[in-house]
């Protein structure tokens, strides 16, 4: 029998890595990457793109000039086919961290800029995808034995109205979005969310104020002001049969970088401009006057007292997301945690730009005692990785967009196959919101 050593095992080395180019949700080029292990194991992925990136996040390698509008990849393709393949061939995919480094040692620039975050993020999701082929097993239950977690399946937050730069910046405020905390399976958050998503669409086609579908699936409204997408939100809640802040709570991403820099932000539909401690009020006003239990960057990535200062103030109350603010950057959430600004972090594996980075980040907001949020971007595709990272990790929740259009709906799907090999008893439900009112309220309604 031959010695089983270093040299002839394992059969989980990689053997070929290939990226292609495909086309993202809203037509653009894209990165897959193939990889293929010495078993004949294949692992594939697909990167996502944003629309409205931290100014501290990987960077997409794009080709630039008139054609596809700069937006080509075949940089990215040779950073992947010419560069990293080389560097990755021979390694043994089961090491996710091993090969991630040897990808980051390519590069080492700020930003990923030198060989794209694009090709970086593809490239590492398939390497992790063929061990977990390799190893027999789906992705999510390959990431909790891989990273030692308890998989559960995530909270989903789900885009009612888009806005911002995913709607033409018609409203400011990017993803009026709701969680239903009270559903006590995933199942049951995709039918409530059914409900709401049309009701909502019913109250505005019979106001005037459709003019179609955002970027990430929700409606893309014409309100005159941000506080009426709130109102319009919360009938629809009501019209769908539920009574707000009971089993479904509403959801904001402000992205309040996009209309803010420098501490002074200007909120273009009602023609107002503020400076930091005026947003965190006029924020706190609604945080009163609507039962929202979820808000993802309040105030800009640059805004760090303007942070500090709203989660003091309400920390408290409700989940405070870091996205543009952190992006996905652990260290980046290890100060913030110091310094009280946050209380739970967004996870978009290409805001990092490879898996074990991401995770890593994910790691420290949990030690932290931080809420985290596995996310897709605006442009996505049918790429369902972040389904199975949310869950194997465990413990999360997973924001993927609207609920309609198959980028988004395909995310949601996996979660419900998911959800039938690992059963439903193994769904997280409200419990990453415990530390908000609404977790507060149901602790002392179950006691009662
Ligand atoms: P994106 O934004 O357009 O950069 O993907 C999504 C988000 O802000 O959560
Ligand atoms: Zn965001």
């Amino acid at each position: 029998m031959l010695p089983i050593d270093k040299e002839t095992k394992p059969v989980s080395r990689i053997s070929n890595i290939h990226a292609r180019r495909v086309w993202d949700s809203r037509g653009n080029p894209s990165v897959e990457v193939e990889v293929r292990l010495e078993s004949g194991a294949l692992g594939r992925a697909i990167a996502p793109a944003g629309a409205s990136r931290g100014t501290r996040e990987a960077i997409d390698l794009r080709d630039g000039g008139s054609a596809l509008k700069g937006m080509g990849v075949g940089r990215a393709l040779a950073s992947v086919n010419d560069v990293i393949a080389p560097a990755l061939t021979g390694l043994d995919a089961e090491d996710q961290a091993v090969a991630d480094d040897a990808i980051l040692a390519l590069d080492t620039s700020s930003l990923k800029q030198t060989l794209g975050g694009n090709a970086t993020v593809a490239t590492s999701l398939a390497v992790l995808h063929a061990a977990a082929a390799e190893a027999g097993k789906p992705l999510w239950r390959h990431a909790a034995d891989h990273y030692g977690c308890t998989p559960s399946l995530p909270l989903p937050e789900i885009q009612i109205f888009g806005g911002g730069a995913h709607a033409g910046r018609r409203v400011d405020i990017q993803d009026f979005m709701i969680m239903v905390p009270g559903a006590s399976s995933f199942d049951e958050v995709m039918e409530v969310t059914n409900e709401v998503y049309f009701a909502a669409g019913d109250i505005m086609a019979s106001r005037g104020k459709m003019a179609g579908v955002a970027d990430e699936g929700g409606w893309w409204p014409v309100f005159d002001s941000n506080e009426e997408a709130l109102e319009t939100l919360v009938a629809a809640i009501e019209k769908a049969g539920e009574t707000p802040g009971e089993r479904v709570v509403i959801s904001l991403d402000i992205a309040a970088s996009e209309f803010g820099r420098n501490g002074r932000y200007r909120l273009a539909l009602e023609d107002r401009e503020m400076d930091s401690g005026e947003l965190v009020q006029m924020l706190g006003g609604w945080l009163d006057a609507y039962p929202i239990a979820s808000i993802e960057d309040p105030v800009g990535e640059d805004d760090t007292d303007g942070m500090i200062e709203f989660t003091r103030r309400f920390g408290g109350r409700v989940q405070i997301i870091g996205d543009d603010y952190l992006v996905t950057n652990a260290g980046l959430v290890s100060e913030a945690a110091a310094q009280g600004a946050c209380n739970a972090v967004l996870v978009k594996v290409n805001q990092a730009g490879t898996v074990s980075e991401s995770v890593a980040t994910f790691r420290t907001a949990m030690d932290a005692g931080w809420g985290a949020i596995v996310s897709a971007r605006s442009g996505e595709t049918e790429d369902v990785s972040i389904s199975h990272l949310a869950t194997g990790l465990g413990g999360g929740q997973l924001k993927v967009g609207s609920f309609t259009r198959s980028e988004r709906m395909a995310k949601w799907n996996e979660c419900l196959r998911i959800q039938d090999e690992l059963g439903a008893d193994s769904y997280v439900a409200g419990q990453p919101l415990s530390n908000t009112w609404w977790g507060k309220k149901n602790r002392k309604n179950n006691a009662a």
